[in-house]
């Protein structure tokens, strides 16, 4: 059995997105102590901006006249992809940056959506297991002042769940600038009680996927 684990983190200590995807990789692991964990860690190696430009160049122009930059595009598009549909579960991990999701996530997305098997249409994940992983700084909830202001989450449960046709589970903690944000101290309980749920669905998580897989496979 075979996870899947996406981090886009700038931050390698201290990452709250990593902690919880850490818990989910460790609870599935614990059902799966044979499987292997495939990773992709958008900071330690990022993609660059150029390589979807060129891919989808590759895509648009006959085969036999594309340049050596598109066709290593576009093989590196379709190993991404594979190594999505490859694995059994997902999980895909990420902060809330300015509001969405970071260039280097979004470049991933669209270098998987440059693959024939990701473009509307087919159903490349056909309900395999994905826990969304978000850690925001603020807080998002309703009533809140910034209620609405996410939209990393809403546009990933659109891939993943909607378009790629993944199972999804969005594990979120927030408020987790209110350690460091003195303005935010009075929020430090809240964010404590955040971050605790978000572990705690994060393991339970983790075993639910990892026993869907195995149900899956029996
Ligand atoms: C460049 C940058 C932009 C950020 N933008 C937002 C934002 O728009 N909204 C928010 O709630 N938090 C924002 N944050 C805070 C992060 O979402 C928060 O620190 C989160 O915990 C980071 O994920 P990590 O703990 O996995 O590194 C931002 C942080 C950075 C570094």
């Amino acid at each position: 059995m075979t996870l899947f684990r996406l981090d886009a983190s700038i931050r390698q200590e201290g990452s709250v997105s990593r902690e919880v995807a850490d818990t989910v990789q460790q609870s599935w692991a614990e059902r799966h102590p044979d499987g292997a964990v495939v990773r992709r860690d958008l900071t330690a190696s990022p993609i660059s901006a150029e390589t979807w430009t060129q891919a989808l160049g590759g895509k648009m122009t006959p085969e036999d006249q594309r340049t050596p930059e598109q066709r290593a595009a576009l093989a590196f598009a379709a190993s991404l992809a594979d190594e999505v549909i490859a694995a059994d579960a997902a999980v895909i991990a990420t902060p809330l940056y300015n509001y969405g999701i970071s260039q280097h996530l979004k470049v991933w997305i669209d270098l998987l959506c440059v693959d024939e098997r990701f473009v509307p249409g087919p159903n490349p994940l056909d309900g395999k297991p994905v826990t969304l992983v978000i850690a925001r700084g603020g807080g998002y909830g309703p009533g809140t002042p910034r209620e609405g202001w996410d939209h990393a989450t809403p546009y990933l449960q659109q891939m993943f769940g909607d378009n790629f046709g993944g199972n999804l589970t969005v594990v979120a903690a927030e408020l987790t600038l209110a350690d460091v944000n003195p303005q935010m101290a009075d929020l430090r309980g809240l964010a404590a009680e955040s971050k605790a749920k978000a572990l705690e669905l994060a393991a339970e998580t983790g075993k639910a996927h990892a026993e869907l897989v195995a149900s899956r496979a029996a």
